[in-house]
């Protein structure tokens, strides 16, 4: 396993192609998930369903052949252990409640114990790693800024008004929030890699809202505290740090000690090659699967070249696969990246 394309690439050394692997791989856009999910009852529920959840990982590797496995879960599996509650709305997406605002709210909350508390998230690991021999499994945890956006909202925002604002205004909930938040994900991403994931990323998925000011001052601090435990805990397993609209902050980022740098679609490669010496993961606009195969296939072709450049290349959507994708197309991006990275070397 250790010497498999996706972690090679991932620590910067030479691969036969490119490898592949697509964000929100297991979802609605493929009917056998629809199929899983409508067994589990709600979302949340199959997050909790180790052999479902386990299912579910496994389909894109049967389905569109791509070259990892992702953990089937939510950034919000962790967060409703906290004592938050966690609901889908339909029309609204995720409700969180009770909604914090004091330091006082956040003293309720608690760190919970992976081991004991999401035993099912480590059963459903240990599930796939055992019917999953080939390719590796990453796991994964949103970073405690784009979980505190949620967390102080109480659901998704357009404006991030009350992340900003606690960050400005009431330092004390700010750092106390932030603070539990680091230690839940290190707790987390620690307990995903002992129970055997070969990789993991940390969606900070909103980070680019703020300016790099702000991102340096109020968030990096503790994502670089979460990288550094478990770069001493676990040295060999790299870490993967992705988040939408962020190419103000890859000259920051490139600070962390994560070996991968994810990039959504609006970031030129070649742009981001000049702020970062890691590896990079991307980036195709998720849009693109509903262009012809030309069209695909052109835009595979410049990303991968480009790719060439750095000290390692992932490629990935430059966000979520959405879920009226055809999977067909998603099965013809995997293929085509293979050709063509082969192709080129
Ligand atoms: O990538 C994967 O396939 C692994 C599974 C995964 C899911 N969510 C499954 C999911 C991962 C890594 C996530 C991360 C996640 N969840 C993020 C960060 C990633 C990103 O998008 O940048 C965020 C912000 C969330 C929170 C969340 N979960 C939202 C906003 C939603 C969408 C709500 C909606 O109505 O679309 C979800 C739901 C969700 N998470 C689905 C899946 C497959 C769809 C659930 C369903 O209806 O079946």
């Amino acid at each position: 396993m250790k010497n498999h394309p996706v972690l090679k690439a991932a620590r910067g050394e030479k691969t036969d192609y490119t490898p592949v692997w697509i964000m929100r791989q297991a979802g609605r856009y493929s009917a056998k998930y629809r199929e899983i999910r409508s067994k589990a009852g709600s979302f949340m529920e199959l997050c909790r369903n180790p052999e479902l959840a386990a299912q579910v990982t496994l389909l894109p590797i049967e389905e569109i052949g791509v070259d990892a496995a992702i953990l089937f879960s939510d950034i919000f599996v962790p967060v409703e252990k906290m004592g938050i509650n966690v609901e889908f709305v339909s029309g609204k997406g995720p409700v969180l409640s009770p909604v914090v605002k004091t330091v006082a709210d956040v003293e309720k909350l608690s760190v919970p114990v992976p081991e004991r508390e999401l035993d099912y998230v480590l059963e459903t690991i240990v599930k796939v790693k055992k019917r999953l021999s080939d390719r590796p499994l990453i796991g994964f945890s949103g970073a405690p800024f784009t979980l505190a956006s949620y967390i102080l909202e109480g659901g998704s925002t357009k404006d991030y008004r009350a992340a900003k604002t606690a960050m400005w205004n009431d330092l004390d909930l700010w750092r106390a929030l932030m603070d539990i938040l680091t230690r839940v994900v290190t707790e987390y991403l620690s307990a995903q890699i002992n129970a055997g994931v070969d990789l993991v990323q940390i969606f900070d998925s909103w980070m680019g809202v703020l300016s790099a000011e702000d991102y340096e001052r109020f968030v990096f601090p503790y994502t670089e505290r979460i990288v550094d435990v478990l770069k001493e805990r676990h040295p060999d397993t790299p870490i993967i740090h992705f988040g939408v609209n962020s190419s103000h902050l890859i000259g920051i980022n490139n600070r962390l000690n994560v070996d991968v740098i994810g990039l959504d679609w609006r970031t030129e490669i070649p742009f981001a090659l000049e702020r970062t010496n890691k590896s990079i993961q991307g980036n195709l606009d998720p849009v693109a699967l509903f262009a012809d195969d030309s069209v695909i296939e052109e835009k595979v072709r410049k990303i991968v070249t480009e790719g060439l450049n750095a000290r390692g290349h992932i490629f990935n959507l430059g966000h979520g696969i959405l879920p009226q994708t055809d999977p067909e197309k998603a099965r013809f991006l995997v293929k085509t990246v293979h050709r063509i990275s082969k192709e080129m070397r």
